[in-house]
């Protein structure tokens, strides 16, 4: 059995930031815009399920004050080694996101790209009303779900829970969840009367801001 948590751990276990080649490590463009719209100067920023890092790397670039968290140890040491050899600030933390490890009302804003559609859907609900918790009053959560068809080529490899979400059960993504919302959903989850913006990306992912 390999366990969700296994398979991100795999995922990072082994990158040495220190001979990393960072040159196609980009963060998500709309990302970039939502900040300039949105965040004042210095703002402290989430990066939930931050990964590799490569949305925080931009967002400590920028000025802000940059947490990131995930529950993969193995991207947390990622993270940390490279900021530290970009001589940037940021503090990382393992953690879930349905239990964020931050107090209530502590950040200007908080992301969470490509991650929320790789837990199960209570654990997703969960982590949508923790992110709510973290956030200052009257301010912006920006999420991304992949697009529908994202990993349909494999899913004869993965098991339908009862939630809808596939468990993948072969194979290299072997551990992996993915619950491949319909837009619909994504408004339940999210509660359709907080989404600011819902759009769809180039490549099909969907993007929501959200109080
Ligand atoms: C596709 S990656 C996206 C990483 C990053 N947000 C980015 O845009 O590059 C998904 C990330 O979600 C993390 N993750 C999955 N389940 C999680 C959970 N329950 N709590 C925190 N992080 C989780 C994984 O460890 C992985 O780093």
């Amino acid at each position: 059995m390999c366990s969700s948590k296994q398979y991100w751990e795999s995922r990072f276990d082994g990158l040495n930031p220190e001979n990393y080649d960072f040159s196609q490590s980009k963060p998500l463009t709309e990302l970039v815009d939502f900040c300039h719209k949105h965040l004042h100067p210095g703002e402290t920023v989430l990066d939930l399920a931050c990964g590799g890092g490569r949305n925080s790397h931009f967002l400590a670039e920028s000025g802000y004050q940059v947490y990131g968290v995930d529950f993969s140890e193995s991207a947390i040491e990622f993270c940390r080694k490279r900021f530290s050899r970009f001589s940037l600030p940021g503090v990382f933390k393992v953690g879930s996101m349905d239990h964020i490890p931050f107090p209530d009302r502590s950040f200007g804003a908080v992301f969470c790209i490509a991650a929320i559609d790789h837990v199960r859907y209570e654990a997703a609900q969960k982590a949508i009303g923790e992110m709510r918790r973290v956030l200052k009053p009257e301010k912006l959560m920006l999420l991304t779900f992949d697009p529908l068809d994202t990993d349909q080529d494999i899913a004869d490899q993965a098991e339908l829970l009862d939630d809808r979400s596939l468990n993948f059960i072969k194979g290299e993504h072997r551990g992996l969840i993915f619950h491949p919302y319909i837009d619909n959903e994504i408004r339940t989850l999210v509660g359709n009367d907080n989404i600011t913006v819902f759009e769809y990306l180039e490549d099909g992912s969907r993007l929501v801001v959200s109080r």
